[in-house]
Parts: C-alpha cells; structure tokens; sequence
C-alpha cells in the first residue's frame, strides 16, 4: 500500500489521510453549515469501523486472502498492556513513536500521567480503571457512545464516551513521539493514521463496542434516524467508492468479521 501511486485511493498514505479528512472539521453536513465530525461524539464508533473495515478488505486484497482480520491491540488485558511486539518489525515498525513509553513494563497511561508503578501494580490499576470505563461508568448508552451529534445543530456536541476519552484518546498520546509539537503520529488526528498501530489500537475500540454491546444484551444502542442514516463514503478493495449507514455496520455478523473471545479479568477487577 504503501508502493502504490499516491493517487491510488489504496495508497496507505491515502488511506491514513482519510482520517484526516473526516476528523479535523474539513466537512460540514449536509444541507447545513454544522461541522460533521467523527470525535467526541456517535459517530466515533461507527465511523471508526466502517475505516477499519475497508482497510482490512483492501489489505486482504492485496494479499489474496479474502479471510484476512487486522490483529487488534488487547490493553484491556494484563498480557496485552505492552506495546506490540510485532510493531516493532518491519515495515510494521515506525520511528513517529515515543521512545521512553515504550520501553516501558506496561502500557502506563490511561491518564496522560506517567506514575512508575511495577507493572504488576500498574496492570492491577489499569484493570480496575477498565472495569470503570466499561461497566460502572457506562451504564447509560450516551456515556459509552457519547454524545448526540445533532443534525443541523451548530455549535458542538462535545462529550466522547468512556473508552474514547480513555483509554483510547491517552493511548494515542502515549504512542506518539514526545518531542513532536502534537506528539505526531498517533498522537495528533491528522497523523494518527501513518502509524500501522492506529488499525490494532482501533481493532481494540472496536472490540470494546461488541463486548459493552454484549454485556448491554446485544440491544440497539440508538434508535434515532439520524444516527442509524448518517452516511460515509469510502473506497472498497475493487477501488469502487461506496456509500455506508451507520445503520450497516451495527452488526459485526453481516460484516463477516468476529472477535475471538478472550479472557478479560477487567470484568471481576471493582475497585
Ligand atoms: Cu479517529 Cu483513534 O481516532
């Protein structure tokens, strides 16, 4: 992806760039003159599959391999609170990072603080704070989805739910290379996307929705219509520009993709 054209709608830095477009205020809705944005709202979920979606399908593509799935980053559990290892290599590897985080023993940062804690002390912490982001402080569907981006409303609906404030808006930021005004890549909206990581960090957010969904018996988390009908467009792996609801991706079955179930001791660890 990164070979091809910088034209090419699968080019990877095209692809990146498609974060950048939807995120950074570059589109009104429309009819209105109100900002369409995927953060710090309901769109942060949807949107945020429907980009990882395509970009699997594209990659499966290029590898001849229709079964192809994105690996996602499991912080949520103690073995996945390391920064991956296979990030690391290759082509996979990318000098936009922060290098004292990651030498780190365990992902320390679900609050922008660095605490040095042993990592046995700090997983026991990020745990607990898990169990916060996604059972007792998200009991309401607006608090785990965020808030109600309104059509034609001008102003800001500005309210990201639990696990997008934290921890996936602080582990950007702990990703992303220190000494770069905005902690660029993963640190910043319009850069995240460079960094292969941001597919296995968003692979995770978009495993946290099944399992908030699952725990919430798998009922719809909106009914309202303009949510189920907003709209997204984005390139398929036959590079045919396709248009997509919210309302297609609400279940993963139809999407042909499925988590695996892991062990998650976050659902025991009540502070
Ligand atoms: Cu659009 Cu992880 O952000």
């Amino acid at each position: 992806m990164k070979q091809i054209p910088p034209d090419h709608p699968h080019n990877f830095w095209r692809q990146a760039n498609m974060h950048c477009l939807y995120c950074t205020g570059a589109y009104d809705q429309a009819n209105s003159s109100a900002l369409f944005k995927i953060h710090r709202s309901w769109l942060f979920f949807p949107w945020h599959r429907a980009f990882i979606y395509f970009h699997e399908r594209i990659l499966g593509k290029f590898m001849g391999d229709d079964t192809f799935a994105l690996p996602y980053w499991s912080w949520d559990t103690p073995e996945g609170m390391w920064f991956p290892d296979i990030y690391r290599k290759g082509a996979l590897n990318e000098t936009e990072r922060d290098a004292i985080h990651l030498r780190e023993p365990a992902v320390d940062d679900f609050d922008y603080v660095d605490h040095d804690l042993a990592s046995d002390v700090q997983i026991a912490d990020n745990l607990a704070f898990m169990y916060h982001q996604m059972i007792s402080g998200a009991k309401k569907t607006e608090l785990f989805m965020g808030c109600k981006l309104r059509s034609g409303v001008e102003g800001w609906c500005d309210g990201p739910g639990t696990i997008e404030a934290a921890p996936h808006n602080t582990l950007h930021s702990w990703v992303g290379n220190r000494y770069n005004p905005e902690r660029e890549n993963m640190g910043a909206f319009y850069s995240a996307a460079r960094d292969e990581v941001f597919y296995a960090h968003h692979s995770n957010i978009d495993r946290m929705w099944t399992v908030w969904k699952k725990l919430h018996g798998n009922k719809p988390e909106f009914v309202d219509q303009e949510w189920l009908e907003s709209e997204f467009t984005f390139y398929d792996e036959n590079v045919r520009l396709r248009r997509i609801k919210v309302r297609d991706v609400l279940n993963i079955d139809k999407l042909r993709y499925q988590y695996e179930d892991i062990d998650m001791p976050w659902l025991a660890a009540r502070p």
